[in-house]
């Protein structure tokens, strides 16, 4: 669903359903937390009335509630001039104050919020956001409590607006900005375990200058990083889970966001699935791109499966044994097969020959490249 504010168009990027489920989840932990403490909440205004009231709907402290307003914002773009608070008139000494903010961008706006409201001696201030911006935060101060972790786009709805408007939307859209790479090539490299996939991808990012977004290498950091995302993930991943296809092109997005000027980008580990591959089109075409080609390294299985015992006898890795390659390769060749007809369709699909040294395969995919 697109929405049209201003002269611009914006597309759904939180889903209502889901924006609801976080805010609950943030208050029940607020409620964990916080029992037994002197609570008063502080809205930021305008934009947080949505947030917070929604989010007091579910808290169960004896607290209280007032709003501030503070202006800092005009158009797209922060304008780096950040206002006074207005609208205290609460006793503040001694309490436990809790901010309540819709976004948190670079983080200017609520360190000045902070030092204003440090003057009026509560016992602690805690931080609470629906929205953050991890990629753009400078990281002045430790936020307590945040709803959702988003890349560096524009968003509207939900309270959050463009130049006044927009507030009133039940879902957060983003803004369908376009990045302005003047040669794109954006590249699926596919290949099973062991098919040269890793190797092949380090030639390919070196001599064409591709920035490589790998899922799982983009996850783990994730992980290391101990960001919101990363506790998800780790938690998703723990129980045997895959992370959703939401969370997985919210992470590619971050990083197309964060490689504008780039020549394009080689995806490796993803798509694995139609629904993937329908959600990065539609992800490319709202950044006014698209996939140039699926480069599908084909090898045989008797040759993967060699390669994978005799690394299996080498390395450690628990999943290098016969049964376990056997399932692995399996579950490869369902999913390549539909994503690889999904691609085939639209006329991106190349087979390559993987059993190839690695030279002439990697000769093969330049060409390919070199044409497109
Ligand atoms: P800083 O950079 O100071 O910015 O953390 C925080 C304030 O800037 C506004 N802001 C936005 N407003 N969509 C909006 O509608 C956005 O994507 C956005 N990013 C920042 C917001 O008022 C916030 O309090
Ligand atoms: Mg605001």
């Amino acid at each position: 669903m697109s929405i049209k504010i201003h002269d611009k168009e914006f597309r759904v990027m939180i889903p209502e359903e889901q924006i609801q489920k976080t805010i609950a989840a943030m208050a029940n932990k607020m409620n964990n937390d916080l029992s037994g403490k002197d609570v008063i909440f502080i809205g930021i205004l305008n934009g947080s009335f949505l947030f917070a009231a929604d989010l007091m709907r579910h808290i169960n402290l004896d607290s209280r509630i007032t709003f501030l307003k503070v202006a800092s914002y005009e158009g797209t773009t922060s304008t780096g001039t950040v206002k006074r608070l207005i609208g205290i008139n609460e006793d503040l000494k001694g309490k436990t104050v809790v901010v309540l903010e819709d976004i948190v961008d670079t983080g200017n706006t609520m360190t000045s919020i902070v030092k204003q409201l440090n003057g009026y001696e509560p016992k602690e201030i805690l931080i609470a956001t629906m929205l953050l911006k991890p990629t753009v935060f400078k990281d002045q101060f430790k936020l307590d409590y945040v709803g959702e972790e988003i890349p560096d786009v524009f968003v509207v709805g939900y309270g959050l607006d463009y130049d006044g408007l927009g507030r009133n939307y039940q879902d957060i859209y983003s803004l369908a900005e376009k990045l302005s790479g003047n040669f794109f090539h954006n590249i699926i490299l596919f290949g099973a375990p062991g098919s040269g996939k890793g190797t092949q991808a380090k030639m390919i990012i070196d001599k064409h200058n591709l920035v490589h977004l790998s899922t799982g290498d983009m996850l783990r950091a994730e992980i290391e990083a101990n960001t919101k995302t990363g506790q998800e993930a780790k938690q998703l991943m723990k129980g045997g889970g895959l992370v959703t296809d939401e969370l997985a092109l919210r992470m590619i997005e971050n990083k197309l966001m964060l490689n504008k000027g780039t020549s394009g980008f080689i995806f490796d580990g993803f798509p694995r699935t139609i629904e993937q591959a329908k959600g990065l089109d539609a992800l490319m075409k709202r950044k006014g791109m698209e996939i140039s080609v699926m480069l599908a390294l084909r090898v045989d299985d008797k040759v993967l499966t060699d390669k994978l015992l005799e690394r299996g006898k080498v390395g450690n890795r628990k999943d290098d044994t016969p049964e376990i390659i056997k399932n692995r390769l399996r579950i490869y060749h369902a999913t390549t097969k539909q994503v690889g007809d999904y691609y085939k369709k639209q006329g991106k699909l190349i087979d390559v020959n993987g059993e190839d040294t690695v030279g002439n395969v990697f000769n093969v995919i330049s060409r390919a490249i070199n044409n497109l």
